[in-house]
């Protein structure tokens, strides 16, 4: 028997990476899943590298062969039209929508001043203003049905920031308000809404960049050196929390957080923020 036997979910972001792994746990443990995505380029000069459709058709059939109805729906969670049309896909498809997992995001980084105006739109865009898009239309939906568990991307940086990512901090930190807002006007009809905070994470099967990058001034930002390989970005990525060894975390162990969270045994738990990081934020004094 599985933790969300007859659940069904919706998950932003899954065509790949954190998404992906949440899909199929939630495919695992019993649920149908609607996988929605971007699956294509954002109208931006610097944030780019979005997952491709491709990408999102291997999740949907990643989540069939698990024996899982699911749905691929490519929506961009800054557009309201987009998200009114996830949302009522899902509803067409399943009937009813128990579990939202609020998770697309994106990353830039740069010194505060050095940052575009493209930079911090798109971030605080899609990590920010598409986290509340994405609600906005199942919301009602779960208030009527009095049942529903949000759970959303946040960020260790929500938590405690970082230099270098002023935009992402605060669209992070901004999404813990968000969902803490949330949880408060939706308490009156028992669904939970949660902010999870993981910690730098990665598909640890790839010993290499999932998308064949070689080098990245970002990874030498984050082990001091320049030349930095994926493998000394990881490696040092891992040591930056209480638990040292082993590198980044790997999606599908941080997914298990997201699973509590949207499986009733968390029913108690409404308008927090749980760090997934292996002890990043304890170490800071967190
Ligand atoms: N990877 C990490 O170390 C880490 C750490 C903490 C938090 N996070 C957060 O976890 C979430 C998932 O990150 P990931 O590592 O899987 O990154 P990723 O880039 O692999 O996946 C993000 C997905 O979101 C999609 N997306 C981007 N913009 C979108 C939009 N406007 N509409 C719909 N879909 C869009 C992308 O196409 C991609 O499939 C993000 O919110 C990220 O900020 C990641």
């Amino acid at each position: 028997m599985g933790e969300l036997d007859g659940r069904t979910a919706l998950i932003t972001g899954a065509a790949r990476g954190f998404g992906r792994a949440v899909a199929h746990l939630f495919a695992r443990e019993g649920a149908d899943v609607a996988i929605a995505d971007v699956a294509g380029e954002l109208a931006s000069e610097r944030v780019s590298g979005m997952a491709t459709e491709s990408d999102l058709e291997r999740t949907r059939a990643e989540v069939e062969a698990l024996g899982r109805r699911c749905v691929a729906i490519r929506a961009d969670v800054t557009k309201a039209e987009d998200c009114e049309r996830m949302a009522a896909e899902t509803l067409a498809a399943f009937g009813r929508i128990d579990i939202l997992h609020a998770n697309a995001g994106v990353f830039s980084y740069g010194a505060s001043w050095e940052l575009t105006e493209d930079d911090w739109d798109t971030v605080l865009g899609v990590n920010l203003k598409g986290m509340w898009l994405t609600t906005k239309y199942v919301v009602p939906h779960m208030i009527e049905r009095r049942y529903g568990k949000i759970v959303m991307t946040s960020s260790r940086d929500g938590l405690r920031v970082e230099p270098n990512y002023a935009h992402y901090n605060a669209s992070k930190a901004g999404v813990i308000a968000f969902a803490k807002t949330l949880a408060i006007e939706l308490g009156p009809y028992t669904i939970n809404v949660n902010a999870v905070c993981p910690g730098q994470m990665a598909d640890r099967s790839r010993r290499t960049h999932p998308r064949g990058v070689t080098t990245n001034p970002y990874w030498d930002m984050v082990t001091g050196q320049e030349g930095s390989t994926y493998e000394d970005f990881d490696l040092a990525s891992g040591r930056e929390n209480l638990f040292e060894e082993g590198g980044q975390i790997d999606f599908s162990e941080v997914a298990e957080g997201v699973l509590w969270l949207a499986s009733d045994r968390s029913h108690m738990v409404t308008g927090h923020a749980l760090p997934l990081d292996r002890g990043w934020i304890a170490k800071r004094g967190g």
